[in-house]
């Protein structure tokens, strides 16, 4: 009988295992290199669907937007988990296109069955480091918005600095979103809302869309995500913040 798992990785024509050497930069990541179990839809999916919707993160030149979505206007979404959300947003939006970042190949395979079984053209799915794929693959302005939900909290003080939510996260995503462009974030981890709403208050390229300053009531667009139903059944609350690009 064939294993019902294989580890990662084993995938020719799939994702490339740390497509831009990233694992080997000096730079303090906010994801933590793992060798993730890949089930066999999962592997299948990427074996046969990998070629026409998947794309490396290998930072080596910058992507055509409007070519990959045919026009559409583009929404990056960062660390999408097993895509449950994302297949569901993009679903529900046509007009939109998604393109979906993760390092997590399971999670890849996984998205990928799903838009392909959705009947999803919308979809995109990029392997590797969101950073390495704002800074050298996307062209300024040219998102209509950024989507983190559940970013990995990392709640023990000497791992903070690999919260994905900085300030210097927040300089380089507000030059690769249009003006009038919403970064969604949102979180079941008290501590890290905080420190989200007050790295976003202070950035002078953000702007809350809350009239009192404070978080937002989760949009109906927003599905309930994987992580966010854990946090739930640990009674943790969840808040969402939805800031604009200024238009300086
Ligand atoms: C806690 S999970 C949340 C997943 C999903 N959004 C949800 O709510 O179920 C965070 C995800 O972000 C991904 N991630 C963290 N940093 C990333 C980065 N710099 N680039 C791409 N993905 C990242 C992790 O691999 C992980 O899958």
């Amino acid at each position: 009988m064939p294993p019902k798992w294989r580890t990662e990785p084993r995938f020719p024509d799939g994702p490339a295992p740390d497509p831009a050497g990233s694992h080997h930069e000096r730079r303090i990541r906010s994801f933590q290199p793992r060798r993730s179990r890949v089930t066999t839809g999962q592997g299948e999916a990427l074996k046969r669907l990998w070629g026409t919707w998947g794309l490396d993160i290998d930072g080596h030149s910058v992507i055509d937007l409007e070519a990959l979505f045919g026009g559409l206007p583009v929404v990056l979404e960062i660390g999408f988990g097993m895509g449950e959300a994302t297949a569901q947003m993009a679903a529900a939006d046509p007009a939109t296109g998604v393109l979906a970042a993760d390092v997590h190949t399971p999670g890849q395979g996984n998205l990928l069955a799903l838009a392909e079984r959705g009947g999803l053209s919308n979809v995109r799915v990029a392997n590797g480091d969101a950073i390495i794929l704002l800074r050298e693959m996307l062209a300024p302005g040219s998102l209509a918005g950024i989507r983190v939900y559940f970013p990995d909290p990392w709640p023990k003080a000497r791992h903070h600095k690999r919260r994905l939510i900085q300030p210097e996260f927040l300089t380089l995503a507000a030059t690769r979103l249009a003006p009038g462009a919403v970064l969604h974030c949102a979180t079941d981890w008290e501590p890290y809302a905080e420190q989200m709403l007050e790295v976003l208050t202070a950035h002078p390229d953000f702007e809350n869309t809350q009239a009192d300053g404070g978080y937002a009531p989760r949009p109906d667009f927003r599905p309930l995500t994987r992580f966010e139903g854990q946090g739930l059944d640990k009674g943790h609350v969840v808040h969402d913040l939805l800031f604009r690009r200024t238009e300086n």
